[in-house]
């Protein structure tokens, strides 16, 4: 068995508005990326990134595409010897352990094609039209906010992965395709730190809980 990581890091991090690659921006004194890295790297055989054009410095860096999901298929594609994908977003550098672990008992225990994070909604769900009106309230239990890590049986994500680049485009997450493919998805709740860096207050909240977490994990005396 292989257990490859996928990490998309090819997007432009328009919303956050830095000036490099969000990926590349600094968080709590390190590029973003690097802390994800640090914990796939424990559970994980080997480690593909798919990075923004003129990152695809070093080993196992592959040149990211237009969306999101098309990224996840350039990396994937970069691994084939992977049996279990963990697909895990640059943007989300919470990520523990013992959360990609939890996915992982999840994914082996069978019966899924995906093991995903994913958090209970906690605020009331709304539909609205273009001008804001409210068409309806969405009953809320039974309603998750679904994350990264989310883990694979590789040949399964590879299928689902092979639709239209238009497809990929509209995708907002990879358990969505394996869905639309015929396949089982099952949710594993997550902490709440597990945020995604999306604009500069979700980098200043990642920043202090990282800082906190480094001081815990540093040696007293
Ligand atoms: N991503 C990617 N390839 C793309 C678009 C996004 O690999 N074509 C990655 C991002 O680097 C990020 C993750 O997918 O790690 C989630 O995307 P998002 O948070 O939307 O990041 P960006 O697309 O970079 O941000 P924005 O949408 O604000 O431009
Ligand atoms: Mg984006």
């Amino acid at each position: 068995m292989a257990i490859v990581g996928i990490v998309p890091a090819a997007g432009s991090g328009e919303r956050l508005g830095t000036d490099g690659p969000k990926a590349f921006a600094a968080c709590a004194g390190r590029p973003l990326l690097e802390w994800s890295l640090d914990v796939l790297e424990t559970v994980c055989d080997r480690v593909v990134v798919a990075v923004p054009a003129g990152y695809e410095h070093g080993a196992d860096r592959v040149r990211g595409a237009a969306s999101r999901s098309a990224s996840v298929r350039e990396a994937l594609r970069a691994a084939p010897e992977a049996t279990v994908a963990v697909v895990h977003d640059a943007a989300r550098p919470l990520v523990s352990r013992v959360l990609v672990q939890r996915c992982l008992d999840m994914l082996a225990a069978g019966g899924c094609d995906a093991a995903v994070a994913a958090s209970p909604m906690s605020d009331t769900v709304k539909e609205a039209g273009n001008d804001g009106t409210v068409v309806r309230t969405l009953p809320r239990a039974g309603l998750w906010s679904v994350q990264t890590p989310q883990v694979f049986d590789a040949a399964a994500l590879h299928r689902a992965l092979g639709v239209d680049d238009a497809v990929l485009a509209a995708a907002t997450d990879d358990s969505s395709l394996v869905e639309a493919a015929g396949g089982v998805v099952r949710l594993v709740e997550a902490p709440p730190e597990n945020l995604k860096v999306t604009n500069t207050v979700d980098l200043a909240l990642a920043e202090a809980l990282l800082g906190d977490r480094e001081l815990r994990a540093a040696p007293r005396g």
